[in-house]
């Protein structure tokens, strides 16, 4: 990877994980998240001269302006913030809908679009990878909040891809079915994993490094540079099962 890469939600799971796998590369990496100790741990881990790390909330439009701003060749961008909760319907708070929304939709169109704007102004284009998930694909129990906002992401990835790529930016969401990242054991009990690798043809969860391997394919003007508005499922092939025996 030439370039410096953005991470928002990077101090933990997937976005971590991107990371260290931009970093195995010739890549550079610039970490936001809004937890300082997890930040300050992912700090010591990606230690070295192509590593730079913010504290900020990806909601605070003017934080994440700023962070970009001050991010010189910029290439690409992965937006990995985002918070989920378990809850039915009928006792969904609006407050926690809005926050579920602001934090995984305006706060990864304010990354993504914070990001564009430095490509185009670079002039050399690049690549923004938003992390959506299965769950914006397909109804799942107890989480309406997050499948919708998972769904507004997988349709802003195809929206700016059509946006951007008169700037030479494309703009693509991946769609992890279940990984083992903190906030993975954070929700699932043993019945909620039994449910899943019922269902996951490859029966287990996925890491998150490599839905990173994922992420920086799209990353890659070489190996991906023909592909573009597109929501990339990695998920054990659970998006596209039929009947399981
Ligand atoms: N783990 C899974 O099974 C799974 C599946 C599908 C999609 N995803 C998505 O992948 C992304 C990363 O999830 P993860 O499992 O690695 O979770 P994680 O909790 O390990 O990491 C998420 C990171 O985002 C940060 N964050 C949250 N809100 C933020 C905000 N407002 N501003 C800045 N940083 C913020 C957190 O501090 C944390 O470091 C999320 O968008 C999540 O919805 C995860």
């Amino acid at each position: 990877m030439e370039g410096v890469v953005a991470i928002s939600g990077g101090a933990s799971g997937i976005g971590l994980a991107c990371a260290q796998a931009v970093l195995a590369t010739d890549g550079a990496v610039a970490v936001a998240d809004r937890d300082a100790a997890a930040l300050a741990r992912a700090a010591m881990l990606l230690e070295g001269p192509r590593t730079t790390t913010r504290l900020l909330d990806v909601t605070h439009e003017d934080a994440v302006l700023a962070w970009m701003e001050g991010l010189e060749g910029l290439s690409g961008c992965v937006t990995c913030a985002g918070i989920s909760a378990h809850t039915p319907t009928l006792e969904v708070a609006a407050a926690q809908f809005r926050q579920i929304l602001d934090v995984n939709v305006t706060g990864s169109f304010l990354v993504a679009q914070a990001a564009a704007r430095r490509m185009a102004a670079g002039g050399k284009g690049g690549a923004i990878v938003l992390i959506a998930s299965v769950s914006g694909l397909s109804g799942m129990q107890d989480r309406v909040a997050y499948s919708a906002s998972k769904a507004a992401v997988i349709n802003l990835a195809a929206a700016m891809a059509v946006d951007l790529a008169r700037y030479g930016i494309r703009v693509n969401a991946v769609c992890p079915g279940p990984v083992e990242t903190p906030m993975v054991a954070r929700l699932h009990d043993a019945a909620t994993r039994a449910a899943w690798t019922a269902r996951i043809p490859m029966r287990r969860y996925a890491t998150a490094e490599g839905v990173a391997q994922a992420v920086l394919f799209l990353l890659d003007p070489v190996r991906s540079g023909d592909i573009t508005g597109q929501a990339i499922p990695v998920d054990g092939g659970f998006s596209t099962a039929g009947l399981m025996p």
